[in-house]
């Protein structure tokens, strides 16, 4: 049956970017058969400049109706100074809650072509292949109460609460665990359970998980460590669990090890493998509008959907390959240029990817 895929280009370079992943899923639907019927909404500043609001109830109905959704970005200088309940970021956050989008895999894998693209020496990221696994729907980012507040001082006073229940931190751990047997069979998870109780319940709850798993070794880190570890000797990790705030400075950090942000693709996903896709990377407004900016994260976001929530690994494999051989190729755009490369705008290398196909 023809699964329905929302397209959600948002702000910034999404457009460019969703564009060339569109391309891709345009071939795959022609030549494969892959399927799919494609629409698109608005979400983010741009759904705001229309309706008022980040995450319109259109939006949403369709979110909840699609079979799987792939977002670009959101956000922009533009929308900086509104209300934090209307800023674009909240329509990304709202589907993520509504769909009980629980589980972000983000993959830092490094292309051997690109060793020398990232700003780490190549034998400490050659051969990198790991997983972070950020919980989504929960922690700081969603605790109650919050908000800003007034003292009797009259001085003002901001305040987020960092929550996690049992059942979040077994759903994440689970996730983990399960990715990890399909993989080296190592778990990481990385917390500041020396100081936040949060977090002392989150190592605790994960130690007794582990107990399902006998197969896996499971480790615990400090982030502060972790962020340090990630730098020395990535290698060391497979899977890293992680919450919320953690797990999205954790990925930027992890990024940089495959040679740029713009190479990080993920997968938010539910209970049943409904999704969102998305590259890990912004809105980059600094660069918006002039197709500077690498499509290659949201293609490979696109490979995952197909993988995850189209069921076809094979077309998803197809896709991955074809960027592998367009980096092969010397082919790159900025953020991956290095001396000897051709250098190519965000277009070019869409249509580089295609042509592979
Ligand atoms: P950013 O990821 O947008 O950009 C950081 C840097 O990386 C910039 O220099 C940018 O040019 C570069 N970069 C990012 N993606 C790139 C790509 N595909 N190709 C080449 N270079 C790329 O982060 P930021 O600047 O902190 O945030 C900008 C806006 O994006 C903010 O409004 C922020 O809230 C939003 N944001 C959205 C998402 C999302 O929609 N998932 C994620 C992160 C940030
Ligand atoms: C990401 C982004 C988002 C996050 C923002 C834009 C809400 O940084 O997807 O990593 O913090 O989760
Ligand atoms: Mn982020």
């Amino acid at each position: 049956m023809t699964k329905q895929v929302l397209l959600l280009p948002g702000d910034g370079i999404g457009p460019e970017i969703v564009a060339q992943a569109v391309k891709v899923l345009d071939v795959l639907n022609d030549k494969y058969n892959l399927d799919i019927n494609m629409t698109e909404g608005l979400v983010g500043g741009a759904a705001y400049d229309v309706h008022g609001h980040p995450l319109p109830e259109a939006t949403l109905e369709a979110a909840l109706g699609a079979d799987a959704i792939l977002l670009g970005a959101v956000g922009g200088y533009q929308w900086e100074s509104l209300d934090i309940a209307v800023r674009p970021e909240k329509g990304l956050l709202g589907i993520r809650s509504n769909l009980k989008l629980f589980a972000n895999l983000r993959p830092a894998m490094l292309y051997p072509q690109l060793a020398d693209a990232s700003t780490l020496k190549p034998e400490v990221v050659s051969g990198l292949d790991i997983l972070i696994v950020r919980e989504l729907t929960g922690g700081i980012y969603f605790g109650q109460p919050r908000g800003i507040r007034v003292l009797e001082n009259g001085e003002r006073q901001g305040f987020n609460t960092y929550v996690y229940s049992e059942s979040e931190i077994k759903r994440i751990g689970h996730v983990a665990f399960q990715a990890a047997m399909k993989r080296n069979k190592k778990v990481c998870s990385v917390d500041k359970a020396n100081v936040l109780e949060v977090t002392e319940l989150w190592r605790e709850v994960m130690t007794d998980l582990a107990k399902e798993y006998p197969e896996v070794e499971l480790s615990h880190m400090y982030v502060d460590n972790a962020a340090m570890q990630l730098v020395r000797n990535p290698k060391q990790f497979d899977v890293i669990v992680t919450g919320n705030m953690f797990g999205d400075i954790l990925s930027d950090e992890a990024s940089m090890l495959t040679g740029s942000i713009g190479m990080l693709p993920s997968a938010s996903l539910d209970a049943n493998n409904k999704g969102m896709y998305e590259p890990s990377h912004g809105s980059a407004p600094d660069i918006a509008g002039q197709d500077l900016a690498n499509p290659l994260a949201t293609i490979l976001s696109a490979a995952m959907m197909i993988r995850y929530s189209l069921g076809r690994e094979d077309l998803a494999v197809r896709v991955e390959q074809a960027v592998s051989a367009v980096l092969d190729k010397g082919l790159r755009t900025g953020d991956i240029f290095s001396v000897g490369m051709t250098r190519v705008s965000t277009s070019e290398m869409g249509d580089a990817v295609v042509e592979e196909l």
